[in-house]
C-alpha cells in the first residue's frame, strides 16, 4: 500500500518532519517564506495531508486539493484557514493549543514590561551615546504593580497573563464570552466591556481572529480608555484597527502600546514606528526553540492520527467527524 502523501508549507523541525516522514510520503517547501495559494494548490493536488505554518489555506488551494482529508496547522490561531470550506468538503482542520500558551504570554507580559519600563527607548538612548549622566528625571516609567490589567479574552493565554500579572501584584479584570471555572484562582474579577476599557491601565488582548472580533477595538473603544493606559496586542493585528490606534496615539488618548501583531503585517503603519511609546515585534509569540519544536510535534501528532482514520486531538471541525 502506497503511504499517504504531505506536503508541509515550511520546513518544520527534523523530529516532526521524521515522525511524519515514518508513515507518510513527505514533500515540504525548503524556503522558510509564506507560499502564494497557487504554489500551495499545485503542490497539494495529490497530498491528502497538509501542514500550514503561516500560509492561507483558502478556497483556491482547496478547489485544487481533491484528496485532501486534514488540514494541520502548526499554531493555535486558525483564521489562515477557510474552516467552513474545509468542512463542506470534509476536510478535517486541526490546530496546536497548549503548548504555545506560556511563550505567548510571556511575550505579552515582556511587551507590557517594556512599554512601562520604557527599555527599547533607553536601550536606543543609551546606543546613541545619549546617556551622558545620571539624572534624576531620565527615563521615568510607570510600575505595574498596584496598577489594573484588562484582560481582553480569559482563554488558555488570557489565564497565563493574569498569572504573570499576580506575580506583578497587579489588580486583574476581564472580559470574555465564556467565563471560565479558575477565575477565583486567578484572582480576576469578571467586568463588562466598557468597565474593561475605562479601567484598564493595561488592556491586552487574548482573543482569536473571527468575523465578530475583527475590530474589535477600534476609535469608540480606544476613547473610552484612560489617556495613561496601554494597549498590548500578541493576539492578531485584525482585532485592532490600526489606524484608529495610531489616532488615538497621536492625540494622547492612549500613552502607549506593546504589539507583536499588525492589520496587514509584515506592513505597520508608518506612523507607529516613528512613535518612542510604542514597542514592536514581529509576530514572534511563540518564537522559543521549546515552543516551535512542541508545536511541531502536535502538529505530526494531530496529522498522523486523522490520516489513520481517527479522530484527531485538536480538532477544530468536530462537525466533520460526526458526518
Ligand atoms: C504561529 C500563532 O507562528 O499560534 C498562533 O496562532 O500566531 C503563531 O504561533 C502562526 O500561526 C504561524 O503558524
Amino acid at each position: 500500500m502506497s503511504l499517504p502523501k504531505v506536503f508541509i508549507t515550511r520546513p518544520l523541525p527534523a523530529a516532526a518532519i521524521e515522525r511524519i516522514a515514518t508513515r507518510c510520503a513527505v514533500t515540504m517547501n525548503p524556503e522558510d517564506a509564506r507560499l502564494p495559494p497557487a504554489q500551495v494548490a499545485e503542490a497539494c493536488r495529490e497530498a491528502e495531508g497538509l501542514v500550514a505554518s503561516g500560509t492561507p489555506v483558502n478556497l483556491e488551494v482547496l478547489e485544487q486539493a481533491r484528496h485532501l482529508r486534514v488540514v494541520s496547522t502548526v499554531g493555535v490561531g486558525f483564521d489562515n484557514i477557510d474552516v467552513p470550506a474545509c468542512t463542506r468538503r470534509r476536510i478535517l482542520v486541526t490546530n496546536t493549543p497548549g503548548v504555545v500558551t506560556e511563550a505567548t504570554a510571556d511575550l505579552s507580559f515582556a511587551l507590557l514590561m517594556a512599554v512601562a519600563r520604557r527599555l527599547v527607548e533607553a536601550d536606543r538612548y543609551v546606543r546613541e551615546g545619549r546617556w551622558h549622566s545620571w539624572q534624576w528625571g531620565n527615563m521615568w516609567g510607570t510600575n505595574p504593580s498596584g496598577k489594573t490589567l484588562g484582560i481582553m479574552g480569559l482563554g488558555r493565554i488570557g489565564q497565563a497573563m493574569a498569572r504573570r500579572a499576580r506575580g506583578f501584584s497587579m489588580r486583574i479584570i476581564y472580559y470574555s464570552v465564556d467565563r471560565p471555572t479558575p477565575e477565583q484562582e486567578l484572582g480576576a474579577q469578571y467586568v463588562d466591556r466598557e468597565t474593561l476599557l475605562r479601567e484598564a491601565d493595561f488592556l491586552s488582548i487574548h482573543v482569536p481572529l473571527a468575523p465578530d472580533t475583527h475590530h474589535l477595538i477600534s476609535a469608540t473603544e480606544l476613547n473610552l480608555m484612560k489617556p495613561t493606559a496601554f494597549l498590548i496586542n500578541t493576539s492578531r493585528g485584525k482585532v485592532v484597527e490600526e489606524a484608529a490606534l495610531v489616532e488615538a496615539l497621536r492625540s494622547k488618548r492612549i500613552a502607549g502600546a506593546g504589539l507583536d501583531v499588525f492589520e496587514f503585517e509584515p506592513q505597520i503603519h508608518p506612523a507607529l514606528l516613528a512613535m518612542p511609546n510604542v514597542v514592536v515585534t514581529p509576530h514572534m509569540g511563540t518564537a522559543t526553540g521549546e515552543t516551535r519544536l512542541a508545536m511541531a510535534m502536535l502538529a505530526a501528532e494531530n496529522l498522523l492520527t486523522a490520516l489513520a482514520g481517527q479522530r484527531p486531538p485538536n480538532l477544530v471541525n468536530p462537525e466533520v467527524w460526526g458526518k
